[in-house]
């Protein structure tokens, strides 16, 4: 049972990928960073194959309101080339990411927050 735990906590990914964080930047690094990259800045293979949209793009940024970005969360693309995140985030939890990504810290990360627990 031990082992099962650490393996759990060590791999991060127990049946709750968000791990119950109602944290903005935690929950961007578990979920969506693997496409939108760590600071919102997708790597170029991501804007090239998936057209990842830049979150750090002005030009971007001033289209996106927190309930657009609430939509984009529980809906994906129109595309699905962004899946819908509805059934795996909670209420909560796409107010406090779509909050964080359009909030003026997003551009300028602080460091990982304490109550982060991996
Ligand atoms: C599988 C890759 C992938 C993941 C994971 C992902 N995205 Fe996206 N995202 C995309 C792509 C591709 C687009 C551009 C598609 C489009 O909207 O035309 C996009 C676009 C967006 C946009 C722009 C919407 C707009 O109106 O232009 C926002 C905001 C966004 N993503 C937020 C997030 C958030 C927050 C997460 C984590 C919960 C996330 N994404 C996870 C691929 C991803």
């Amino acid at each position: 049972m031990k082992a099962v735990l650490t393996a759990c906590i060590l791999v991060g990914a127990c049946s709750d990928p968000t791990g119950g964080s109602t944290e903005g930047p935690v929950l961007f690094a578990k979920l969506c960073t693997q496409c939108h990259g760590a600071t919102g800045k997708p790597s170029d293979s991501m804007a090239q194959s998936l057209k990842v949209r830049d979150l750090t793009d002005p030009a971007v940024r001033a289209t996106l309101t927190q309930a657009r970005v609430k939509e984009q969360i529980l809906q994906g693309s129109a595309t699905k080339t962004m899946p819908s995140f509805q059934g795996l985030v909670t209420d909560a939890q796409a107010d406090a990411l779509a909050a964080w990504v359009v909030s003026e810290q997003f551009l300028a990360p602080p460091a990982a927050p304490a109550s982060e627990r991996k």
